[in-house]
């Protein structure tokens, strides 16, 4: 088994991540979360909706509906032009994005017209080098235009074909953010520049190459619209970026994980983009996990447009009335847990043996504390173990564990990333303290047990 294999097999085998369906024989590209994952993925949303909204005065949060009027689609244009370019294998029946095809080749493709990606599959074809990556044939269809909107039904069952009934799931979150501008400005304290944070589901008909929750069906994405005055977008933008980079140096990225990417090819509305890619060990390479995109003011136009509702800012000072622009910090929750746990993963060799951890940053970690009696057998140290796991449970996400020996405790809590281990052993019966046994290091401290609570929160204090 390769590295990346462990890594994935940990985080079913730790009950992180599941594939969805599985009795049925699994679902293509969605995944379910399990009680480590659910715990991780709420503690890095927590995370980033700390610095994005509680530490900022100009951020106000928002949770909007999935399903939105259709026109909402319409007017972003994702109705006529979110798509991706696909090719079909003739053989297998598999389907795969041409763009990640030529990418293969050295060949950036990236929001290209078909017409340049059929050029360029055919001088490939030509070169007898165009096989399917799964079954190897040749036999591979030209690219064509596959949309990414997934469509669902709203109102009477009995015309679920009907056109008029049809809705979006919507493919992004800032959909939302635009239609509720105007509710916010008129109902909130808020005043140029301001932004709109929000976190929820998004659903895209993608085209998936096997990169486990890299690129799903059905993820979620946290997203910052960013509404201001054209003249400080320089500004702002450049500030953004900084703001989003020193993010995951906090949380334990290291410079030399993360590079820019900039974005050559711009939608016709956009003046900049730029992605922050991470180098994961899982997936062999740099990858995007969050783009920070300056839109002009394409959005609140086309909605101004399409709704006839007016979405215009006047300012007090100046009494200039337009359109407000955008900037936009756009990451998907998903990807950046499998980011985390891709530099999280570590094999140590440890007196002969391999010790799987998960370093996380201890903020992040599912499970803060885990309390251990020596032996399961002896009913004072359960006893006691079980006292200690109920006074630190109100103030940290705490596990009580008395099976097998501890030895495998410390283990199973190496590879779910618990910082902390407590044992209660005979002294602590006698004198009241505990040992407290460090993730990283695997140096254990003896502590009062009056003093723990303290000591954790000391440990887990913010910067
Ligand atoms: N509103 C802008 C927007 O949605 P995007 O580049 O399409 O931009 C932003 O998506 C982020 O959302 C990506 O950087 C990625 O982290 C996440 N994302 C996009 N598609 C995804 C998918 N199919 N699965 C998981 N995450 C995805």
């Amino acid at each position: 088994m390769d590295f990346s294999q462990n890594i994935i097999s940990l985080t079913k085998r730790r009950g992180f991540i599941y594939p969805s369906s599985e009795i049925y024989g699994g679902f293509a590209a969605v995944y379910d979360y399990g009680h480590y994952g659910t715990l991780l993925k709420n503690n890095i949303r927590d995370a980033w909706w700390r610095h994005m909204v509680q530490l900022r005065d100009d951020v106000v949060g928002l949770d909007s509906a999935i399903f939105m009027h259709p026109t909402t689609w319409k007017a972003s244009g994702h109705v006529d032009s979110f798509d991706d370019p696909q090719v079909d294998c003739r053989k297998c029946k598999s389907r795969w994005r041409a763009d990640h095809l030529l990418e293969a080749f050295g060949i950036n493709a990236d929001k290209q017209p078909l017409e340049f990606i059929n050029v360029e599959l055919d001088k490939i074809r030509h070169e007898k080098k165009l096989k399917c990556p799964n079954c190897g044939s040749a036999d591979l269809t030209e690219a064509k235009r596959f949309s990414l909107m997934v469509k669902s039904n709203l109102g009477s069952p009995t015309d679920v074909l009907s056109e008029d009934n049809v809705v979006y799931l919507r493919p992004e979150t800032c959909g939302g953010i635009y239609l509720e501008y105007k509710n916010t400005i008129d109902t909130l304290r808020v005043k140029l520049p301001f932004g709109i944070a929000q976190v929820g589901k998004a659903f895209r008909n993608e085209i998936v190459a096997r990169q486990f929750i890299f690129r799903t069906r059905e993820f979620e994405q946290m997203e910052m619209q960013y509404f201001l005055h054209p003249s400080i977008m320089k500004e702002k933008y450049d500030e953004w970026k900084e703001a989003r980079w020193k993010w995951y140096l906090e949380y334990g990225i290291t410079e030399s994980d993360i590079r820019w990417y900039k974005h050559e090819k711009l939608a016709h509305y956009a003046s900049d983009a730029y992605d922050i890619e991470y180098n994961f060990k899982t997936l062999n390479g740099y990858k995007e996990v969050e783009g920070i995109h300056a839109r002009g003011n394409w959005d609140l136009s086309q909605h101004g447009k399409f709704s006839g509702q007016e979405l215009t800012y006047t300012d007090e000072k100046t009494g200039e009335k337009f359109i407000p622009h955008i900037m936009e910090t756009s990451v998907g929750l998903n990807r950046l847990l499998f980011m985390f746990i891709d530099k999280a993963y570590n094999e140590e060799d440890v007196k002969g043996e391999t010790r799987v951890v998960l370093k996380f940053d201890k903020r992040l970690s599912p499970v803060k504390v885990a309390v251990f009696p020596l032996l399961k057998n002896k009913p004072e140290l359960v006893a006691k173990a079980r006292a200690i796991y109920e006074s630190l449970r109100p103030d940290f996400m705490c596990e009580f564990d008395d099976s097998g020996n501890i030895g495998k405790r410390y283990r199973r809590q190496d590879e779910i990333g618990t910082p902390y281990c407590v044992t209660v052993d005979f002294d602590s019966l006698e004198k009241g303290g505990v040992t407290v046994r460090d993730r990283d290091t695997m140096q254990q401290v003896r502590i009062g047990i009056d003093g723990l609570r303290s000591y954790f929160k000391d440990q887990f204090d913010r910067k």
